[in-house]
């Protein structure tokens, strides 16, 4: 089965980075059902032609009303907290959520018999890193719970491939950024931690400022340096994983990120010449946990699957992520 209309679950379908895959999903022809509890996603973010079912996916009653109510193809899991702060001061909430409850829906799969499932997973499973650009065979030691956690599931995915015969693929995400061409799905978190919607809301009067935090990395202008990469790219290649499962293709783990780099206060200016004014902002300590930097070799993923990011320039990127935010949040 390849390129031909299958059934997915999208579990967290309705959080930043899900939406977009379900958009996606829905304009190849895909039948979806979103299961999401809105503890960090939102209600506006559903795609109305897609059924949506309110709950937790650490809920087993409700996985097997959905499994027995429906013939999934394919699951594709985003419901995971995110938050690398926040995960170094609530370690068990992070690996229930991310790890327990990915077990209980992994089991509830291999009952069903579903054997296809796409990860999202995240580059902070590399933690430090020791050379750039990353790539996947660069070691994987995570500085950091939430990291830990995605680190677990990649892990018990090639047990469960060997064990079951599941084929996974993990897609490391590194920063995710910009919205739909559409302005009606983007970025929304709360609390906001990242980048470019904190500028944003500084200069909207949201906050008062955004505090940039580290100016001593040893980096060309002090600041840490980051591979966005927008939602939409991250979206099509998620389709691309899609397909080769659907195909009774092998597991696999891929990078996705764009091959270049941005410092903090690149950022910053490529934001001012976006939306033509300057943002407050205030230079402050290094934010603990921050690698210097951090950029991907997605050389894999375009080799392999042929993915081919559409947005290649950041002020497309932010120009999107601004249309969506101005009018949203
Ligand atoms: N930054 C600021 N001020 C802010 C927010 C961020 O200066 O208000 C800086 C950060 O210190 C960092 C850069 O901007 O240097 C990017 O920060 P983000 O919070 O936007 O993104 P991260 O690189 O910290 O996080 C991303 C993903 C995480 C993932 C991590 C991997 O969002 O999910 O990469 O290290 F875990």
């Amino acid at each position: 089965m390849s390129n031909q209309q299958a059934r997915i679950l999208v579990v967290g379908g309705a959080g930043y980075i899900g939406s977009h895959i379900v958009r996606q999903l829905i304009n190849a022809c895909h039948d979806v059902v979103i299961l999401d509890d809105l503890s960090t996603g939102y209600r506006q973010l559903v795609h109305q032609d897609g059924e949506f079912v309110q709950g937790h996916l650490g809920d087993l009653n409700l996985l097997e009303q959905l499994f027995n109510r429906h013939r999934f193809d394919a699951v594709m899991h985003f419901a995971a907290f995110s938050q690398v702060g926040e995960s170094m001061h609530h370690p068990l909430r992070y690996y229930q959520n991310n790890l327990g409850d990915t077990i209980t829906l992994l089991k509830a799969m291999q009952s069903h018999g579903i054997r296809r499932f796409v990860f999202s997973s995240t580059a902070a499973v590399y933690g430090e890193p020791l050379e750039i650009p990353i790539t996947e065979s660069h070691p994987c030691l995570p500085t950091n719970p939430y990291g830990n956690t995605k680190l677990a599931v990649e892990r018990l995915l090639t047990d469960c491939d060997m064990a079951y015969g599941l084929r996974s693929i993990a897609l490391r995400y590194f920063n995710a950024a910009g919205a739909d061409e559409s302005g009606e799905i983007g970025e929304l978190h709360d609390p906001e931690t990242h980048l470019i919607p904190n500028l944003f809301k500084a200069a909207l009067g949201q906050i008062d400022h955004i505090r940039l935090f580290g100016t001593d990395y040893p980096t060309p202008d002090g600041t840490c340096i980051r591979d966005y990469v927008h939602v939409n790219d991250l979206a099509q290649a998620h389709l691309l994983a899609l397909d080769v499962l659907l195909a009774d293709g092998e597991s696999a783990v891929y990078n996705l990120g764009s091959n270049s780099g941005f410092s903090v206060k690149e950022v910053i200016e490529k934001a001012e010449a976006v939306i033509e004014k300057k943002i407050p902002v205030i230079e402050s300590p290094r934010r603990p946990g921050d690698p210097a930097k951090l950029v991907a070799s997605s050389d894999k993923i375009r080799r392999e699957l042929g993915w081919k990011p559409g947005y290649e320039s950041l002020e497309t990127i932010i120009a999107t992520a601004w249309r969506w935010h101005r009018k949203n949040v």
